[in-house]
């Protein structure tokens, strides 16, 4: 039933084209997103809730929604969210995410919300689940099951239906035109090919994985969208390979975190934006001057000097707004590979359950 596979997680790690395609495909519409959730011009904040994983998608959506439609969104984590005082205006829109539509803290937050009179929108990927019926409204992501504990292809069709849920906002509120949002929507479309296409870093990330096996730390940098895509990559290699890793926005190092930089200390560092590209290798300078052994993932366009990593991984060449999507496949397999390295039980790890329905 892994197909193949020596695990579940890399089998759905390579599901990920299709779990993709099959979720954005249906919510387009003479190439428009069409979520079918009403109109959205009205909202004035998008609330993100979730938890774990679901949580970092929220975070990258965020920044899809902010940047396209110029709507101000927060993220929350459900677990504080539902305990908390939060301020929600009766024009906002609560976004629930969801892999398993069951989690208790999320189900919660999902109620508090209702509570509250605002219209609420929820992301899961089990049909019928507690969420998805409680909700306004669903939309659907179509992964298929998720055996394996650790979430992967569940996160990519999350980012895929936030990012529609970022052009649709902005094409309701008039902030891009038809046109506009239909050359986005044609990217989102080619999507799919793009993940394939990281998928072929399987033996650079296997390798790096080698070179890394015996640390027990490990740092994951990263600027802008790709700070939290540095939470996702740091949460995989904490929850199968027991690494104890943690992410910062690259800026925050020199804050404190840098003390703990030393002779081959390893550090992620992603720089996916080419904008914020020379910001992140001053950083990787600071840290290779106390010894860090780097691992750089960066575009194939970035000018990257001979010296300036350890290991470099480059991704495909795909549009900047969409490079999260692409950014976690190696991310996946460096966690992937590492736990198998440390001879970890990688579809059980020790500790978690695949949905936590107690809080
Ligand atoms: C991490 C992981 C968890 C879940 C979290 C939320 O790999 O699987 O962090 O993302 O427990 O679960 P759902 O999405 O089912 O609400």
């Amino acid at each position: 039933e892994k197909g193949g596979f020596a695990h579940f997680m890399l089998k759905e790690i390579y599901e990920q084209p299709k779990s993709v395609r099959d979720t954005v495909n249906p919510r387009l519409l003479n190439g428009l997103p069409s979520l079918g959730c009403g109109d959205l011009s009205g909202v004035e904040r998008v609330h993100i809730i979730g938890c774990g994983t679901a949580m970092h998608a929220g975070l990258v959506g965020r920044a899809a929604i902010e940047r396209f439609a110029r709507v101000p969104a927060e993220v929350h984590v459900a677990s504080e969210f539902r305990y908390g005082d939060p301020i929600i205006g009766k024009k906002d829109l609560a976004v629930i995410i969801s892999q398993s539509g069951e989690t208790a803290d999320t189900l919660a937050a999902l109620r508090l919300a209702k509570q509250k009179g605002v219209r609420t929108m929820a992301i899961v990927n089990v049909v019928g689940s507690s969420i998805a019926r409680e909700a306004d409204c669903v939309l659907y992501t179509w992964a298929g099951p998720e055996i394996a504990v650790a979430s992967t292809k569940a996160y990519s069709v999350q980012l895929a239906m936030l990012d529609l849920l970022a052009l649709q906002l902005a094409l309701d509120h008039g902030r891009i035109s038809p046109h506009e949002t239909r050359v986005l929507c044609a990217d989102l479309q080619k999507l799919p090919d793009m993940v394939e296409e990281a998928l072929k870093l399987d033996a650079s990330c296997k390798e790096a994985a080698a070179a890394y096996a015996k640390q027990e730390i490990a740092f994951f940098i990263g600027r802008g969208v790709d700070y939290p895509s540095s939470m996702e990559g740091a949460l995989k290699l904490k929850e199968i390979a027991y690494v104890e890793s943690e992410a910062y926005a690259a800026g925050e190092l020199k804050h404190g975190t840098i003390s703990l930089i030393v002779e081959h200390t390893p550090v992620i560092a992603l720089a996916t934006q080419s904008k914020l590209f020379e910001k992140t290798v001053s950083n990787i300078k600071e840290v290779k001057a106390r010894g860090a052994e780097v691992l750089l993932l960066c575009g194939k366009g970035a000018h990257v000097t001979e010296d300036v990593a350890d290991h470099v991984l480059m991704l495909p060449d795909v549009p900047e707004w969409l490079m999260p999507s692409v950014l976690v496949v190696p991310l996946q397999l460096f966690a992937y590979y590492m736990a198998a390295e440390r001879g970890c039980d990688i579809d059980q790890p020790r500790n978690l359950a695949k949905s936590v329905t107690v809080e």
